[in-house]
């Protein structure tokens, strides 16, 4: 199919009544029905679900992990439709929407405006219902000693050839408003290029010091705190996939919002055989105790297996040194 090069497809632009053709063409984006590119997983390519969030008994968390007894399907399902239900649990056929080709050719770096309107870009289309969100209890922001309550977290992914775009719709359950944050992937130099935003009423500001701690790496693939608490299990495993499959990245750092201090490197070789400055993932630092201490306990890091038990008093170690 030919798709028409609209001069400025993805800058923030309400769909009116009077431009069929647009709505359209705009809807049919939506949909996914346009522009598939091989690495965007497709519906009948499911990977496998991810697996349910258990506590291993490591005696690495901070404080008992929750089990939020009391938040049952229902007050679940209820919170996650407060953002309007129209939309989210979307049928899909492709969990990642295609965006677009960029407009300028053969560009060499997007200009930070060019980053900001994909983030625009991507809460006018989660706003329009034109997404494929996502929704989830996240277990890392949950299980956080300072949050202990249920972290709501609309995630919808977009691309095209030149950028992966990033929306998180997030409250937590006693919040009133949605805070809107966006991650876009400037994949036209090498390495990528994360730039972090909360988007505010103003537009997109720039972060680094407050996603820096969980994100150091970039985009952080998906973790139901329960099997229960996500509302499309096959779509959250294929944007999990997605996230997962990323390629390397450096985070983008504003003047206002420098890198939090690091502390010192994980390099338990157990770890740093993948999290290394030439591994499949960045290094790990003691800033990201708490993404560290709750990925291993809930059986998620390493990947393939369960850390042996000196494994685990080697860790404990480490992240009990003070930075
Ligand atoms: C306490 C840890 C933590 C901090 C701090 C944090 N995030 Fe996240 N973020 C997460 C987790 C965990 C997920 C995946 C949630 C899930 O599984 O539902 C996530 C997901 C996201 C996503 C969706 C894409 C992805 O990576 O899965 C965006 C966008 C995002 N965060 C933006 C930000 C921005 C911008 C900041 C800083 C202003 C930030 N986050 C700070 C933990 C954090
Ligand atoms: C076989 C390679 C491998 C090993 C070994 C490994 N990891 Fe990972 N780790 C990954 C990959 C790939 C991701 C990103 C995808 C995901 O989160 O599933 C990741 C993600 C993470 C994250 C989230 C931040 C990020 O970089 O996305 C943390 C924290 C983490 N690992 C901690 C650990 C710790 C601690 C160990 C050692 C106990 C460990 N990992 C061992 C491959 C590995």
């Amino acid at each position: 199919m030919n798709i028409p090069n609209h001069p400025k497809p993805y800058a923030a632009r309400p769909m009116r009544g009077n431009r069929p053709g647009l709505a359209l063409f705009t809807l049919l984006l939506g949909l996914g029905f346009l522009g598939h590119t091989a690495d965007e997983p497709a519906k009948d390519k499911v990977p496998k679900l991810i697996a349910p969030a258990v506590s291993t008994g490591t005696g690495l968390l901070l404080e008992p992990a929750l089990t939020l007894p009391e938040f049952t399907r229902e007050k679940f399902e209820a919170a996650m439709a407060s953002v309007g239900s129209e939309k989210i649990h979307k049928p899909w056929t492709n969990a990642v929407v295609p965006l677009p080709p960029h407009p300028r050719a053969e560009v060499k770096g997007l200009t930070q405006d060019e980053a900001k309107a994909y983030m625009m870009e991507a809460k006018r289309r989660f706003t329009a219902g034109e997404a494929v969100p996502l929704s989830d209890v996240g277990l890392i922001s949950t299980q956080e000693d300072v949050i202990r309550k249920p972290m709501l977290n609309h995630i919808a992914a977009f691309s095209n050839e030149v950028a992966r775009v990033y929306l998180l719709v997030q409250k937590t359950y006693s919040d009133n408003g949605w805070s809107y944050f966006s991650i876009v992937q400037d994949l036209t130099v090498s390495p990528p290029i994360d730039y972090f935003a909360e988007i505010r009423k103003t537009g997109p500001h720039f972060e680094a010091t407050s996603c820096y701690k969980c994100h150091a790496s970039g985009p952080l693939a998906i973790h139901p705190a329960r099997e229960d608490l996500v509302l499309d299990a096959p779509l959250a495993a294929a944007i999990g996939q997605f996230i997962a499959d990323q390629p390397r990245s450096v985070l983008f750092v504003p003047e206002d919002s420098p890198k939090p201090p690091t502390g010192e490197p994980l390099t338990l070789k157990f770890c740093a055989r993948c999290h290394a400055e030439d591994g499949d993932r960045d290094r790990l630092f003691q800033v990201q105790s708490h993404p560290i201490r709750v990925l291993v306990d809930f059986g998620y890091m390493p990947p393939n297996r369960r850390l042996k038990p000196e494994e685990i008093a080697q860790l404990k170690a480490w992240l009990e040194k003070k930075p």
